[in-house]
Formats: structure tokens, sequence, C-alpha cells
């Protein structure tokens, strides 16, 4: 068991990547959607499914191409579960089970939120267990103290927004388009983060929940307030909204590792991929004589190469996925 075929469709991305032995991409292939949906905004789950049936064999088969391999060279199947969009996840998760069972190779569905944190268990320094872990995207804001590839415990958790979906929902109230991360961080690197003082939701300082519905109506409210300026302060407006969501996210994940008594942090999903989160864990974990553990850009957002690896290990320690296994949209646990 040693090459890995990955699968994922959970949202509005088609992925498909080659993993060798868990640690060593291949190949990794992400046909991205954002074109389709643009227009309206945000996801449109019909339309993404639609969209996943399209490119599914043709980005597989580019993944191996670009791996240099052929289908009989393909130990086994690692595919994204859930949770997600059930129509989606369908599509991805359906035709790794035909393939599998076509090769008569092995498979196994994969927790979404185990894949983004074996994206930082893939790069050449990885954490040594135990970890806090920030997992952070569109869908999903939590803290996880990890034990081991297969032990991971939820230390808190948004209780409305993911601070993905509140980047998302500021860049659209703002009318600068989707998806909103990447936007506003943008437009935050000439902008003043101290300018205007959005709240920040501590909740209980020494839980580890989150809470992202209040920033963002604070931002509607700013916007509100200001019908006539704030066209002209937008790049303040995304610079200290940034400024207030970081400063929560960073401060936690700190926190939570110290309550752990454990000096290694990590920061998983698309979120990740943000400069100013990156560089305040990084400050913060210094000063506090921990290590940082970040996953490498190309791995931050979803992607098929960390399911990949999620499922080599699940696959090597014996797991098999059984042909009428379903996808599942929400779950808790890893
Ligand atoms: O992990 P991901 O690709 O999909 C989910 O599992 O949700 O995360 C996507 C989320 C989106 O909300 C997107 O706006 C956000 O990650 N994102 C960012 C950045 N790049 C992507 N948020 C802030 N700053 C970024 N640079
Ligand atoms: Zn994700």
């Amino acid at each position: 068991m040693k090459t890995i075929l990955g699968i994922e469709s959970s949202c509005d991305e088609t992925a498909a990547a080659v993993v060798s032995r868990g640690t060593e991409i291949l190949s990794s292939v992400v046909a991205s959607q954002i074109k389709v949906h643009a227009p309206f905004g945000g996801v449109v789950p019909e339309l993404a499914s639609r969209k996943h049936l399209e490119s599914i064999a043709p980005v597989v088969e580019q993944a191996l191409e670009d791996a240099g391999i052929s289908r009989d060279q393909i130990d086994g199947v690692a595919v994204t579960r859930g949770p997600g969009l059930v129509g989606a996840l369908l599509v991805g998760f359906s035709f790794a089970k035909a393939y599998a069972f076509a090769l008569d190779v092995p498979w196994v569905g994969v927790n979404h939120l185990l894949g983004h944190i074996h994206s930082v268990l893939m790069s050449p320094s990885p954490p040594e267990f135990p970890f806090a872990a920030l997992l952070v995207s569109g869908g999903h804001t939590s803290i996880y103290k990890v034990s081991s590839r297969t032990d991971m415990e939820v230390m808190g958790q948004t209780r409305d927004d993911a601070a993905g979906e509140a980047f998302d929902k500021v860049s659209k109230a703002m009318g600068l388009g989707y998806p909103g991360g990447e936007i506003i961080s943008k437009l935050a690197e000439s902008g003043d983060p101290h300018k205007i003082s959005f709240p920040r939701s501590w909740l209980d300082k020494k839980k580890f929940d989150f809470s992202f519905s209040g920033i963002k109506t604070a931002v509607g409210r700013y916007m509100q307030v200001h019908e006539d300026s704030w066209h002209d302060e937008k790049a303040d407006i995304a610079a200290s909204f940034q400024e207030a969501v970081v400063e929560v996210l960073a401060t936690k994940l700190i926190n939570a590792a110290k309550s752990i008594g454990c000096p290694r942090v990590a920061v998983a999903g698309g979120v990740a991929a943000n400069a100013c989160l990156r560089d305040r864990v990084t400050q913060l974990a210094a000063k506090a004589g921990m290590s940082v553990h970040l996953p490498d850009i190309s791995l931050c957002g979803d992607n098929a190469a960390m399911i990949a690896a999620a499922g080599y290990y699940k696959l090597a320690a014996g797991e098999r996925s059984p042909l009428n296994m379903d996808v599942f949209s929400r779950m808790e646990k890893l």
C-alpha cells in the first residue's frame, strides 16, 4: 500500500491527487469553480454538483498524467466523505467507489476536516503529537487537541458563522465579489487595521469557542452609518475587520495550547492562507516559546493531496470502507 489516489469534491473544487506513502505529493490537481459561482456571490449547490460531474473524470486523468503513473499503479483510493454539500460530495464519492471497484483496490472514505489536519502533517518537519490545531475554513472554525493521526478532540468551535464565511459575507456586503477571503486580505494590505474598532467576540476568555456573526453585522452597521463615506474607506474596513478576526483566532489558539501544556500550534484550512493570520500566530507563538506549523499555501484550501494523505494512514492501518457507505453533510467528530 504505497500510492494513493485522493479525490475531493465537498464544495466548489474538484480535486484529485496522487500521494506516495502519505507525504510525497506526486501530483495535485484542483479545478476551481469560482467562475461558475461568482455571478451569484456564493456557492450554488446544484451548479456545484453539475460542474463536479463534468470535471471529475478529466481531473483524475490529469492527476495520473502529472504523477507519471498508470491506473494499475494505484494501490488504493481515498475520497472525502463529508462534511460538505451532499450533492457535491456524492459525485466524488460515487466516482471513487466505482474507480476502486473497477481497479480492484481498497478504498476509504475520509472526513474532510481530518484531511485539513493532514495538510499540516505532510510538511517535511511535522509537529510532534500532541499539538493544538486551529482549523479555519469557509465552513468550520474549531480548535483541536491533536494527539495522534486518529485521536483528535474538539477544544472549541464557532457557535455561528465560520471565520472564512465572515470574510466571504463582508466581501459580498461591500460588493467586492466571491470568494471573499483573498479579496479582503489583498485589500487590507493598503488599509489601516486600527482605523475602525470592530468588536472582538471573546465569549468566555478561558474557553475556545468563537462567534463571528457579530462582527459581520458590525461591518454592515458601519456601512449604514457611514453611507456616504464608506466607499472611500474600503481598505480600512477590510484591514480593521481582518485585524479583529485574526486577533481572536490567534489569541485563542495560543491560549488553547497553553491550557493543555503543549508548546506546538498549527493552523489549517482555507483561511490558513491568510498572511496576517500566519504572521500573528507566528509572533504570538514565538513570544510564548511555541513552535508553529503552517501548511504550504497550496495545501490550505481544499485539495485532494490532504485526503490522499489521511486515507493512506487509514488504509495502511487496515481500514476499508464498504460499497454501501454513504456521504454525510455534518459531523462533529473527526
Ligand atoms: O478550506 P476551504 O478551501 O474550504 C472549506 O472547507 O470551507 O476554505 C475556503 C475559505 C473561504 O471562506 C475563503 O474566503 C477563505 O477560506 N480564504 C481566506 C483566504 N483564502 C481563502 N480567508 C482569508 N484570507 C485568505 N487569504
Ligand atoms: Zn476545506
